[in-house]
C-alpha cells in the first residue's frame, strides 16, 4: 500500500501535537522523523525525547530516519523512545548487514539510506535483508530543497531488482516531494513518500495529505 509520511521536520516544533493530530485527521498512517547529529549532516534536530513524546500521542507508525554518525550506538535507543522503523545511511555503516540485524533483533523495521551520489549498487547483498530502502531525492540535512530527478531512476532500478530477486522491500523516497512529482515517484516504484514542506507549510496539511495520497493511490492502481 503506497503511503504518505510528513515529515515532522517542517512542522511547527511549538505546536507538534497539533500539526500530528492534523495530518492524522487527512489520514497519514506513518510519521516520518528526522535526526541529525550536526556530524554526518549540518544540521541538529530530535532526540529519543521528542520520539517517546511522539510516541505518546499517536498511533502512528514512526519511521525514524538516522541521519547520524553513530546508527548502531542510537538506533537501539530510538527503538525504546517508540521507533516503530529506523532506517540508517549506507555511507555510515561499516557492517550494515550487522547493522540492519540488530535493528531487526531489537524489534523495529529496518531500512538503509542511500544519499544522492550514492549508487543502488551498494546495496547488492542487503536487499533481501532491509525491510525497506530510502532514496535521497534531496542531500540530507534540510527541508525545503529542490527534488533530484536521479532518485527516480534509482527507484526503477530497485523496483527492477525486487522483481526479479521476487523481494518484498519497500521502496520510500524523501525530499523535495510535492503534488507535482508524487505520481512520477510511484510510476518509478516507491511506495513510501516522504513530504515536509510540501504538507506543513500549506495552508492545510490535512487537505495536502489526503490530496497527495489521492495522486499516490491512483498511479498506484495503474502501476499494479
Ligand atoms: C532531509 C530530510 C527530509 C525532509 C524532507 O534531510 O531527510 O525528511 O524533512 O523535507 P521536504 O519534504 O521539505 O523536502
Ligand atoms: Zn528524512
Amino acid at each position: 500500500m503506497t503511503e504518505i509520511l510528513p515529515s515532522i521536520l517542517a512542522a511547527d516544533f511549538a505546536r507538534l501535537g497539533e500539526e500530528i493530530a492534523r495530518v492524522e485527521r487527512g489520514g497519514a498512517s506513518m510519521l516520518h522523523l528526522d535526526v541529525m547529529d550536526g556530524h554526518f549532516v549540518p544540521n541538529l534536530t530530535i532526540g529519543p525525547s521528542i520520539v517517546k513524546a511522539i510516541r505518546k500521542i499517536t498511533k502512528a507508525t514512526l519511521d525514524v530516519h538516522l541521519m547520524i554518525t553513530d546508527p548502531d550506538r542510537y538506533a537501539p535507543v530510538f527503538i525504546e523512545a517508540g521507533a516503530d522503523c529506523v532506517s540508517v545511511h549506507q555511507e555510515t555503516c561499516r557492517h550494515l548487514d550487522g547493522t540492519l540485524r540488530m535493528i531487526q533483533s531489537e524489534g523495529a523495521r529496518a531500512g538503509v539510506v542511500i544519499n544522492p551520489a550514492t549508487p543502488v549498487s551498494t546495496l547488492g547483498e542487503v536487499l533481501d535483508l532491509a525491510d525497506y530502502i530510502l532514496v535521497m531525492s534531496v542531500n540530507p540535512g534540510f527541508g525545503g530543497q529542490q527534488f533530484l530527478p536521479n532518485s527516480l531512476g534509482k527507484a526503477r532500478a530497485l523496483d527492477a531488482r525486487r522483481r526479479e530477486m521476487n523481494l518484498n522491500f519497500h521502496i520510500e523516497i524523501d525530499g523535495g516531494i510535492t503534488m507535482d512529482n508524487v505520481t512520477d515517484a510511484v510510476r518509478a516504484g516507491c511506495d513510501w513518500l516522504v513530504a515536509g514542506t510540501a504538507i506543513f507549510h500549506s495552508e492545510d496539511p490535512a487537505a495536502a495529505v489526503r490530496g497527495m495520497q489521492h495522486l499516490a493511490r491512483e498511479a498506484t492502481a495503474i502501476r499494479a
